[in-house]
């Protein structure tokens, strides 16, 4: 039976239903391909299939059922013509890059992204002859004249890590698209259930899978899905240089995807009514969440997102950086609820203090930039009892 096409479904239907493969016992549940290669019937079969010939497996740095199916289920819950699927986020990073851009090329990016991100520009591609300029996010006109003869690819991530700013999808990518610069946005906050960029004129979207598409804090994996023609350019870098998905992380992602909706709807009720309550409270100068009215971009980001998604930022109150780094510091140790670990997108909610983890190792002018202070905190709000998570603050504030 011929599959369905996708895009006649609702999303929910899609995550629970898209890219499945039933081998020939019909299993229900999709079954794990743990396998680094496959057996052809013949000699003449593999001299077929080695020379592509003839569709099919021959490694599982070149495919896996299990990555495939993966692959299959996220482009389809974002729309996209094709999806590559790589072991981590910063993987996909790196496989754009090495997709996409040559010496001489530029980048046009911006301060408010995840900090290895920018260390990756940075310190690895810029060696290579790439140029980078840095803009402000949430400024279309910025980018538009940021642009050169040379300008290949923006890249940005949407709400930005950690401090929640909102990229205007729309005009940002009809800039890229009238100067033919490919635009790259980072899903990874909102995930497919509440952003879906590629309605928008972006043509890649990128994931670390790590996140919330996992969501349990189990496994590393990140995926690049969009326009065909460039993810056929990103899936040669991942075939031919190695930063494949492995079939067990890919299994687990592709079931965490089933309850991905649900998951983010539940994460951002809760962030929302965390955001509202610590607006109220006397030692916290200011919340950051895009579902809050005070956001200085509530009503894009309530355009492009269908709700606020699991991470609160907010500062505490002070002026001293070294002060405000033994307030955050004595704030994260009294936690008992949250964990204290630098991941985001699990079950189990998370403190971070970005300037000395996250951001910790990149310069203090790039910190600058991208606005983190020591007073800094990042919550990354799973799927407890509220009032365990405010009481949990309480106490530390
Ligand atoms: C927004 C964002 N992009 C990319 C990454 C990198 O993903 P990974 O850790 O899977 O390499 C992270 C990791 O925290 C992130 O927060």
């Amino acid at each position: 039976m011929d599959k369905p096409s996708w895009k006649d479904f609702g999303f929910a239907t899609r995550a629970v239903r898209a890219g499945t493969e039933r081998s020939d016992f019909g299993e229900h549940s999709e079954a794990l391909y743990l396998t680094s290669s496959y057996v052809f019937d013949d000699a003449e079969q593999a001299a077929r299939r080695f020379q592509n010939q003839e569709s099919g497996p021959v490694y599982s740095r070149f495919t896996n059922p299990s990555v495939q199916m993966f692959e299959e289920r996220l482009a389809a819950l974002e729309n996209a013509e094709e999806c590559v699927a790589t072991c981590t986020g910063m993987a996909a990073i790196l496989s754009v890059c090495l997709g996409l851009l040559k010496a001489g090329d530029e980048i046009v990016t911006t301060g408010s992204l995840f900090g290895a991100t920018i260390q990756l520009f940075d310190n690895f591609i810029a060696k290579f002859g790439v140029g980078v300029r840095y803009v402000p996010l949430t400024d279309p006109q910025a980018w538009k004249e940021a642009i050169t003869p040379q300008t290949r690819l923006f890249y940005l991530e949407t709400p930005s890590n950690p401090l929640l700013e909102i990229a205007d999808l729309q005009a940002i990518g009809q800039i890229a698209r009238e100067a033919g610069v490919i635009t790259v946005v980072d899903n990874c906050f909102c995930t497919p259930a509440l952003q879906q960029p590629l309605r928008y004129p972006i043509d890649l979207v990128l994931h670390s899978a790590t996140k919330y598409i996992d969501g349990q804090g189990r496994v590393l994996g990140g995926a690049v899905a969009g326009l065909g023609t460039h993810i056929e350019k990103i899936r040669q870098v991942v075939r031919t240089c190695g930063p494949t998905l492995s079939p067990f992380n890919a299994w687990v992602l592709h079931k965490s995807l089933e309850t991905l909706q649900v998951r983010m709807r539940a994460h951002s009720e809760s962030a929302l009514a965390l955001a509202q309550w610590l607006q109220s409270h006397p030692s916290v100068a200011r919340v950051i969440y895009p579902g809050l009215e005070s956001h200085p971009q509530h009503a894009l980001a309530m355009q492009q997102q269908s709700a606020g998604g699991a991470i609160v930022s907010f500062e505490l109150k002070g002026s001293d950086a070294d002060a405000l780094r033994q307030k955050a510091f004595a704030l994260v140790n009294a936690t008992e609820v949250f964990s204290r670990t630098g991941n985001l997108g699990d079950t189990r909610s998370i403190m971070t203090h970005p300037a000395s983890t996250t951001h910790g190792r990149i310069s203090e002018e790039a910190r600058a930039r991208a606005g983190i202070t020591q007073g800094l905190i990042r919550l990354a709000v799973g799927l407890e009892d509220i009032q365990d998570l405010q009481r949990d603050l309480a106490r530390g504030l």
